[in-house]
């Protein structure tokens, strides 16, 4: 039987029926889907519009449906369907007869395909944070493994000061962690029942909403029927949060990228992750960056593609909807693969040490801490800038380092320079003395990954 034959005396255009159709893809939900109709089974009891062998005899048959999905790859081709919904109604009727169409009784697909994207989508966002967990555990394998590496630290690109390579890696611990603390939130905000809403208006019987979200742990009930099947916010933010985790990715794939470079040749990029090149034999090409820098173009263009299929819709529930399933079901599947591959990356980096040391004793990274050397002797900070501005344009006329300019010239520009100074110019001092929390210093940054660990542990 259609889903809604009745009303109708034509049959739908074949090319239309396919246009229609989003089974193909909407597939992925179908244990969500069954476990929803467990509820919805479990509710209409309470309700009496199922008697309890009635339920159970549907239950069972629910159970044959998804095992027989598991086991077998061809069972969800074997019936040509609308949707999700529809072929799992049709399967049940086929194992129970008659009695499986009680069970969409007060229930729409409407409240039921929002039921199954949340309850889809609270469980990718576990499997989400899991990855996270796992590439935030290799930057910091990776940062402990070189716990006194030194590297340049830039801004605009240009060599700017000294940083611990550990603290480099440990910015972008910070960034997933506020990922996984926006994950968590939106998984709140995921985790609200719509089923009970139906078609719009709310359900026709006296379901017990509350008794329902909590079968299927949720963590509340939408408030408003409307509201409930309209929705999709969710989804939005979902790939929001999809979106900004997806820009630190590709942020540390560009480092990465310009780091492996000979030019840079910081790092090398394991053969694993990389590929080379049809025609020229000495190409080692970082492949595996690339597309995790390209792909976070795919994550931002679903974000806006769904906010402009969303923001013109009349309430309650359109067809337009329906698009909000490959969008966010490519944003998961591209942040996992993202995800997965950069934590290999990591975990196969080399990490040239001497290269780093070498580049962050090049190009007067120590001026700033020559500046708080006057600083700590008395002068204004603005007055050292400048002195120590004019003592750099000095070295680089006689192409020397600071380090390397003799003190009676340092004595020239001020008295309050001695020879101490030299000792302020030396890369440890430098990161030494950047004492306050969220700073470079060795002291701090064993505190940073020490906290890191504990969070990954706890
Ligand atoms: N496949 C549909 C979707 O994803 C299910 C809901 C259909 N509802 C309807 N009234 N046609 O949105």
């Amino acid at each position: 039987m259609k889903l809604w034959g009745g009303r109708f005396t034509g049959e739908a255009d074949a090319e239309f029926a396919r246009f229609n159709a989003s089974f193909s893809f909407d597939r992925r939900l179908l244990e969500a889907d069954i476990e929803g109709s467990f509820a919805q089974a479990e509710a209409l009891v309470e309700v009496g519009i199922l008697s309890p062998d009635e339920a159970h005899k549907i239950i069972e048959a629910l159970k044959e449906i998804l095992r027989r999905a598991r086991e077998d790859a061809t069972y969800l081709d074997s019936r040509e369907s609308e949707d999700v919904h529809s072929f799992v109604e049709a399967e049940l009727v086929a194992l129970t007869g008659d009695v499986g169409y009680k069970l969409h009784t007060g229930r729409s697909r409407n409240d039921q395909v929002a039921t199954d994207l949340r309850l889809f989508l609270r469980g990718e966002i576990d499997n989400t944070l899991h990855l996270i967990g796992d590439m935030q555990r290799a930057l910091v394998v990776l940062a402990e493994a070189s716990p006194d590496c030194i590297m340049p630290g830039y801004t605009h690109l240009q060599r700017a000061q000294p940083i611990l390579f550990a603290h480099y890696l440990l910015a972008y611990f910070e960034m997933l962690k506020r990922d996984v603390w926006r994950l968590k939130e939106i998984r709140s905000r995921v985790n609200q029942l719509p089923l009970g809403s139906g078609a719009l208006a709310g359900t026709g019987f006296a379901i017990d909403r509350e008794a329902v979200a909590k079968r299927l742990g949720f963590e509340g009930v939408t408030e408003n029927s409307l509201d409930g099947v309209s929705d999709r916010d969710f989804v939005i933010e979902f790939i929001g949060a999809a979106a900004i985790l997806m820009v630190h990715l590709s942020r540390l794939a560009e480092d990465f990228i310009i780091y492996s470079t000979s030019e840079f040749s910081f790092i090398e990029l394991s053969d694993a992750v990389s590929t080379g090149s049809s025609l020229m034999p000495q190409k080692k090409n970082p492949d595996s960056l690339e597309l995790i820098r390209g792909k976070a173009g795919r994550v931002f263009g679903h974000h806006a593609g769904l906010l402009a299929t969303v923001k013109g819709l009349p309430l309650a529930y359109n067809k337009d909807m329906q698009e909000d399933k490959e969008a966010l079901f490519d944003s998961i599947d591209t942040l996992r693969g993202c995800l997965r591959v950069m934590t290999t990356v990591l975990g196969n980096v080399r990490v040239n040490r001497e290269r780093m040391r070498a580049a962050a004793s090049v190009g007067f990274l120590n001026a700033t801490d020559l500046a708080d050397f006057l600083v700590r002797k008395g002068l204004e900070f603005r007055v050292a800038h400048e002195l120590v501005g004019r003592i750099v344009s000095h070295a680089m006329e006689k192409g020397i380092a600071l380090e390397e300019v003799p003190l009676a010239d340092y004595q020239q520009f001020s008295l309050l320079f001695s020879d101490e100074l030299y000792e302020a110019l030396k890369l440890e001092t430098s990161l030494a003395n950047k004492p306050a929390r969220g700073g470079t210093s060795p002291e701090r940054v064993r505190e940073a990954l020490a906290k890191a660990k504990a969070l990954l542990e706890g």
